[in-house]
């Protein structure tokens, strides 16, 4: 273990004490809104949004407890390297979709940004410039003191932003945008377009749009009981509320006036850095315990790891039968 990974947990544990009883309860409160959502409750995009924010509000500090600081399970591309270099090397290929003309001179959106690491890795890959927003301020904060501690405030800038307001960014303004696990798993099939349109806006002609993003694969069937039972036991486990297909996003893209170069599977099955994480996590349980014993952490956290477990064993038949896949690839292109 490296010092980085120690001072990142420490960090982790030091953000979980610190947080207030309302933002604690909060959470709670927001745990429970998705088990209600999981069993079948109608819930409106307002409170799927405030429950998001609370959860991740948590949740980014406890697994960044476990090495999982960037809140996304790549592809395992090389068997030898474990989550974090095959995050590496699943943002490096996204990089190379966006398809640059010159990365030096080049200005990156990052959607959902959670706490600026792959930004980071994408400035230092381009020599440019990277943007990203989150809907959580403490995953914001943690991005806006990681890039002042790398000494990078000039190229990476962080704020609070929704995918579900109008972005604020002027129309134009970047060379391409990417996303890893953090837009299309909020949205309702109806709500796609606006987005869409933002993302189309923002981008300059000729700019690209390149993700790995959790999506229904067109194999999943709503009308099959064991695909929906598998659904509804990993939803929660990815911390997502809504499963849209390839289809339904392209058809958004095409519409705001995207031309869809790719969309097409993850190259390799995320679910083998699935079952390690899950692993860590299961011997990490001992420390969750004494940390609830002397009150650092609420003890619904252990529950929630419970849930983590069962929820991943669902996501590991669903991604085996092909039916969802977390790390879909789309590559879109604005129109010069
Ligand atoms: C699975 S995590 C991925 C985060 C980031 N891409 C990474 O890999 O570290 C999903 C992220 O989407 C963010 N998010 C969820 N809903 C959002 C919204 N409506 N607007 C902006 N960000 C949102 C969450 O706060 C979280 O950081």
């Amino acid at each position: 273990m490296n010092w980085y990974r120690i001072k990142t947990a420490l960090v982790g544990l030091r953000r979980l004490a610190e947080l207030s009883d309302e933002d604690k309860q909060a959470c709670i409160d927001a745990y429970k809104f998705f088990q209600r959502m999981q069993d079948g409750a109608p819930t409106q995009t307002a409170d799927e949004m405030k429950a998001v924010a609370d959860y991740y509000k948590v949740l980014n500090n406890l697994l960044s407890v476990f090495d999982l600081e960037k809140l996304y399970i790549p592809p395992q591309l090389d068997e030898s390297q474990g989550l974090y270099g095959n995050q590496l090397l699943c943002e490096q290929a996204v990089l190379k979709d966006l398809a640059l003309r010159e990365p030096g001179r080049s200005h990156l959106l990052d959607m959902g940004c959670g706490r600026g690491r792959i930004s980071y890795h994408f400035a230092t890959l381009t020599g440019g410039r990277v943007s990203g927003y989150n809907i959580d301020p403490n995953q914001i904060e943690s991005a806006i003191d990681w890039a002042a501690e790398c000494g990078m405030n000039s190229r990476l800038h962080f704020k609070v932003g929704n995918h579900h307001e109008p972005l604020e960014y002027d129309s134009g303004t970047f060379d391409g945008c990417f996303s890893f696990q953090a837009v299309w798993p909020f949205f309702k099939k109806e709500e796609l377009d606006a987005h869409a349109g933002e993302m189309y806006r923002v981008l300059k002609p000729g700019a690209r749009y390149a993700c790995s993003e959790y999506l229904l694969t067109p194999h999943f069937d709503w009308s099959d009981e064991e695909h929906v039972r598998l659904h509804k036991a990993y939803l929660p486990t990815l911390a997502a509320t809504q499963s849209m297909y390839p289809a339904d996003v392209c058809a958004a893209l095409k519409g705001a006036g995207f031309e869809v170069v790719v969309s097409a599977p993850s190259r390799r099955p995320a679910w083998p850095i699935c079952e390690q994480k899950r692993d860590l996590i299961l011997r990490g349980r001992k420390v969750v315990r004494a940390l609830e014993a002397i009150r650092i952490l609420p003890p619904w956290i252990e529950e929630s790891l419970d849930l983590l477990q069962s929820g991943g064993e669902a996501w590991t038949a669903a991604e085996k039968a092909k039916i969802a896949d977390l790390n879909w690839r789309i590559v879109a292109e604005k129109p010069r």
